[in-house]
């Protein structure tokens, strides 16, 4: 659970430790070398000048250097050697054990320089041949021993390791901090996740700040909204599903109950009680059947899409509402142009259009009439469905669309209405990829609903 606060701090502990690192070695590593540099050309062009001084002996004896050397400066030296042209030591002004390995490469005619810095002090050494007429007569090692420098090099190293301390305590407060604080956030949001998953769907994050993170908690907001909205969909379709189905089974119990309770019921009153009986179930049939489509459009089920006309579709349609019309006396009219094909499910279609009729014809007004219209430009095909009837008001026009919403309550309701079938078409029509949308009759009574298809291609119909 703490794995991003340990990888954090494994990550900035390493770079910490990396930075320090270098901090405490570069620079003195650097420092050091800078000070060798100088040492070897110093104590180069030193070598030379004792060398040349010593080269004007011809032969070298202890006397003669040490008068040649109270000309020289050499107090900075802190021994001097030097051997004559067989190796053997002519002037040592310290004494002691002597490394004659440069000596001997110097009285071979070479000059090597050495310099070490250990002790708290720069060692270093120079030996020189020294000539004279175009032979080596003899060598020389100066050693330096510099305390100095060195001292000064030991200090910068104190103050650095004083000042990595520092900032390494203070980088890792820092990040223990700023670790802290991020992942206090996370771990609140996630808290805030646990809490809408366990069904406490109008809890809502506690959002600071403006960045990543708030982003987050803003995005989980919106989830939460979703879950909610979705959540209460669901319970008020089922409580509206419940209610629908209630009504007429009540209705079916107490007919049915009032046939049983009576006896020697005449025939008359048995046959419309029955009748009754057949018309709430034949309700409860619609109803169900409605809910089956709308749960079926909900799942989303895909089946594979096929060219539908819809001209055959709305001349089907219309001639299962025909009996419908001529029974409440509506006339209906058609102007349905050829060709009109989009990709999609015939039965759906039917349901759009038959709907569509349906209310056309219910909500009108004794020897209204009906318009359905069919057509198509370049990206779009039109199914225009219009009524002379009863109008639905501004207000209720958003939501018409919505499940079991009705406009006129007990209307619809004698009509056998379950105010299911615009949610049907809407989502048929979403479905398909279409729009609808309705207005009034030009005229300003009836109604007209009109749905948009995007028009396939020709290769995907197939025409
Ligand atoms: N063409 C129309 N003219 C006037 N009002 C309409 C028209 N179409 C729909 N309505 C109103 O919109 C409401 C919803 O229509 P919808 O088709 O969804 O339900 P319904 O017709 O009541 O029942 P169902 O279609 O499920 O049998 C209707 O109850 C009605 O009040
Ligand atoms: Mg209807």
């Amino acid at each position: 659970m703490h794995s991003i606060r340990f990888k954090f701090f494994v990550f900035v502990l390493a770079i910490l430790l990396i930075l320090l690192l270098l901090l405490n070695t570069y620079p003195i590593i650097s420092s050091r070398d800078a000070v060798f540099q100088e040492k070897r050309s110093a104590m180069s062009a030193q070598g030379a000048v004792v060398s040349s001084a010593l080269g004007g002996l011809e032969k070298l004896s202890r006397d003669g250097v040490t008068d040649v050397f109270r000309f020289l400066d050499l107090g900075n030296y802190d021994r001097i050697v030097v051997t004559d042209e067989s190796g053997n030591i002519i002037y040592d002004d310290r004494g002691g054990a002597v490394e004659t390995k440069d000596l001997g490469a110097a009285l071979a005619g070479k000059s090597v320089f050495r310099s070490v810095f250990s002790n708290s002090a720069f060692s270093s050494r120079i030996s020189v041949p020294v000539g004279s007429q175009g032979a080596i007569i003899g060598a020389v090692s100066l050693y330096e021993n510099d305390t100095e420098r060195a001292g000064i090099i030991l200090s910068i190293q104190h103050r650095i390791a004083i000042l990595s301390l520092i900032i390494g305590t203070a980088a890792l407060l820092l990040a223990v901090s700023f670790s802290w604080l991020i992942l206090r956030r996370f771990y609140r949001l996630a808290d805030s996740m646990h809490t809408v998953a366990g069904g406490n769907y109008s809890y809502r994050h506690d959002i600071t700040g403006n960045d990543e993170i708030s982003e987050l908690g803003r995005e989980f907001n919106l989830l939460t909204e979703r879950l909610e909205e979705n959540e209460q969909q669901r319970r008020r379709f089922v409580s509206d599903a419940s209610h629908e189905l209630k009504t007429p089974l009540a209705s079916i119990r107490l007919l049915s109950d009032s046939i049983l309770q009576t006896d020697g019921m005449d025939e008359d009153t048995l046959r419309e009680f029955v009748t009754d009986i057949r018309t709430e179930s034949e309700r409860l049939q619609r109803t169900t059947e409605k809910l089956l489509d709308l749960s079926r459009l909900d799942d989303g089920v895909k089946v594979l899409p096929e060219p539908v006309d819809l001209k055959q579709i709305s001349l089907d349609a219309l001639a299962g509402l025909a009996p419908l019309a001529r029974e409440r006396g509506i006339r209906i009219t058609t102007d349905l142009k050829d060709g009109c094909v989009i990709m999609g499910s015939p039965d759906d279609m039917g349901r759009v259009v038959s709907n569509l009729v349906e209310n056309a014809i219910k909500y009108n007004v004794p020897d209204g009439s009906v318009t359905v219209r069919l057509s198509q430009d370049a990206e779009h095909v039109t199914l225009t469905v219009e009524d002379t009837g009863i109008g639905i008001p501004k207000e209720d026009r958003l939501n018409i669309f919505t499940r079991f919403y009705r406009v006129d309550k007990a209307r619809s309701r004698a009509s056998g209405g379950s105010g299911l079938g615009l949610s049907i078409v809407h989502d048929a029509v979403i479905a398909h990829g279409g729009t609808i949308t309705v207005g009034s009759n030009p005229n300003g009574e009836g109604s007209v609903f009109l749905v948009r298809f995007p028009r396939p291609s020709a290769e995907e119909t197939g025409i």
